[in-house]
């Protein structure tokens, strides 16, 4: 594997099995047992939009693996960038000095634009509202972590599904498997075209629903991203959508008991904090997840 640049490429279930493994595998360890198989390698972090979880964790994986890091937390304002230089010219020079580039740029398709500029490695960790395959490797990992199958899953895709990325990637990767999908939103915020054929290729049995009354107490997994405010044309019309779903204490006495909430976070209005303590919701257990997916899958870019 040379670039991770959507779940597109990930065809073979048999490489996300390996890294599940794997993630698991490391997951089990104490800290002074980790290999130090990124010894001697550097990688780059470039982020032009925001992120906690996703930089951080690429970052820890690195440190725990025994790599180096090198970083710019904001680089729409502290690199180049502001100076005019083009995202080719910088993904060039870093070359000069890391052996992989994790890149979070708010352009669709700059992950695959810098990877034609790149001999090292380049982890796409979201290209404005197009793909976040990392956070689709660690979403799946935490449904069979829990789960223990995808399978005849009924999981709920639930509120902004035309702008997250995240939901992007992770319906992709669930026409890996045979779960049910119900894609629930507003109908102007609905999963766009492109993955509902993609659905329809592999088999895939899905609905689109704009209220989640019919099936809130059928469902396994609840995923339900913030709706994404920056990809909004006004703050009036964000605000509109922003409360169109909410998991609360009222909405869990509906849920199964045994379903889980999962949010790529970060979280706003969407999930209310009374639920934090029940535990159908994994979400900060699913970002935990992401340092051990990417500790796997930044192995697997050096083997
Ligand atoms: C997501 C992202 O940046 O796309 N966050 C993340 O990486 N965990 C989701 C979001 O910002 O809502």
């Amino acid at each position: 594997m040379k670039h991770v640049i959507s779940v597109r490429q990930f065809e073979d279930k048999k490489f996300i099995e390996d890294i599940f493994a794997e993630a698991a595998r490391l997951k089990g360890l104490s800290p002074s047992e980790y290999p130090k198989s990124l010894q001697n390698k550097v990688v780059a972090t470039l982020f032009y939009e925001p992120s906690t979880r996703t930089r951080l964790s690429f970052e820890t994986a690195t440190l725990k693996l025994g790599g180096q890091v090198i970083s710019t937390e904001n680089a729409g304002e502290t690199s180049s960038n502001v100076k005019g230089e083009t995202l080719e010219d910088t993904i060039r020079t870093i070359n000069g000095y890391a052996d992989a580039i994790v890149l979070r740029h708010p352009a669709l398709g700059s992950a695959e634009l810098a990877a034609r500029y790149s001999a090292v490695p380049i982890v796409n960790a979201g290209d404005g509202g197009g793909d976040h395959p990392t956070q689709a490797l660690l979403d799946l990992f935490t449904i069979l972590e829990c789960k223990k199958d995808v399978n005849d899953l009924k999981i709920g895709l639930v509120g902004d599904l035309m702008n997250g990325r995240a939901i992007h990637s992770l319906a992709e990767l669930l026409g890996l498997y045979k779960p049910e999908i119900y894609c629930i939103a507003p109908p102007s915020l609905q999963l766009p075209a492109n993955y509902l054929d993609g659905f329809r290729k592999n088999a895939i049995d899905f609905k689109q629903l704009d209220t989640w009354e019919s099936v809130i107490d059928e469902l396994d997994v609840i995923y339900i991203p913030r709706v994404q405010k920056e990809r909004f044309d006004s703050l009036e019309e964000y605000e509109k959508f922003r409360d169109s779903f909410i998991v609360n204490a009222e909405a869990m006495k509906r849920i199964k008991k045994d379903a889980i909430i999962m949010s790529p976070l970060p979280r706003v209005t969407e999930i209310a904090p009374e639920i934090d303590n029940d535990p159908r919701a994994v979400y900060f257990e699913q970002a935990r997840n992401g340092l051990y997916v990417r500790m796997a899958l930044l192995q697997a870019l050096f083997v």
